[in-house]
């Protein structure tokens, strides 16, 4: 797509927080988290890439070169920013944070995130996701940024909401995880919003 923007995506930046730092992936450091979290049963619920519960499939070649493959070139995306989320306390790789779905034209972004067993509940997950929003809207001019969070993830959205993410509609069964329809909650949250309160809705 054309960039009408001036972002640059193709730059990873290091951002840093007080407990956690944002940083490109390194591959061979990262790769057990990685593994960690890629089979996580909770994780694949909470994140929508799972069907149901089923029992975790052995780890084989085959996905070791898909997460090698896929983990291993998001350093060169020049139209995303993919950041691994490092635990200050013990300085090891507990997820990511990633800006994805760019539109330079309309300068917006889908925003993910999903941290390990190991770092999450910790107040990791919502430093994290006000690093890279801030990121997104203050060097990378982003208008908006939304995301989805499914209707049975209450503390992801609580986390969202605490950065100031706005919750903007339903998609009504948007889900079907193990025989049951979920609905996903869209929220966004836009520049002007975050020039007002930085990532602390709770001080306006
Ligand atoms: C979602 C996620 C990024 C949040 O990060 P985190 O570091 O665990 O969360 P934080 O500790 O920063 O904040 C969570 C908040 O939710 C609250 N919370 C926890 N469980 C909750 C629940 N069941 N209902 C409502 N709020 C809840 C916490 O109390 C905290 O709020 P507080 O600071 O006001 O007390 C992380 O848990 C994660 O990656 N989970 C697995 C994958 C996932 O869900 N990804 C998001 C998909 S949309």
């Amino acid at each position: 797509m054309d960039d009408h923007s001036g972002a640059d995506f193709s730059v990873k930046p290091t951002l840093v927080g007080e407990k956690v730092i944002l940083r490109p992936f390194l591959l061979d450091e990262d790769a057990e988290t990685i593994r960690t979290f890629l089979r996580d049963p909770e994780v694949g619920r909470l994140t929508g890439s799972d069907s149901g519960p089923s029992d975790p499939e052995p780890w084989d070649d085959k996905a070791e070169q898909s997460m090698r493959g896929w983990y291993g070139t998001r350093n060169e995306q020049p139209d995303r920013l993919d950041l691994a989320v490092v635990d200050r306390a013990t300085g090891a790789c507990v997820g990511e944070a990633v800006l994805n779905r760019w539109n330079s034209a309309n300068r917006n972004c889908n925003f993910r995130i999903l941290l390990a067993p190991s770092g999450q509940n910790r107040g990791l997950g919502t430093e994290a996701l006000r690093l890279i929003v801030g990121y997104g809207f203050e060097q990378l001019g982003l208008h908006r940024i939304s995301l989805g969070v499914f209707a049975f993830n209450p503390r992801a959205r609580r986390s969202y909401e605490k950065a100031g993410f706005v919750a903007e509609g339903v998609l009504r069964d948007s889900l079907s995880y193990g025989g049951e329809w979920v609905d996903e909650v869209v929220m966004s949250i836009l520049a002007s919003e975050w020039q007002r309160h930085r990532g602390h809705p709770e001080l306006i």
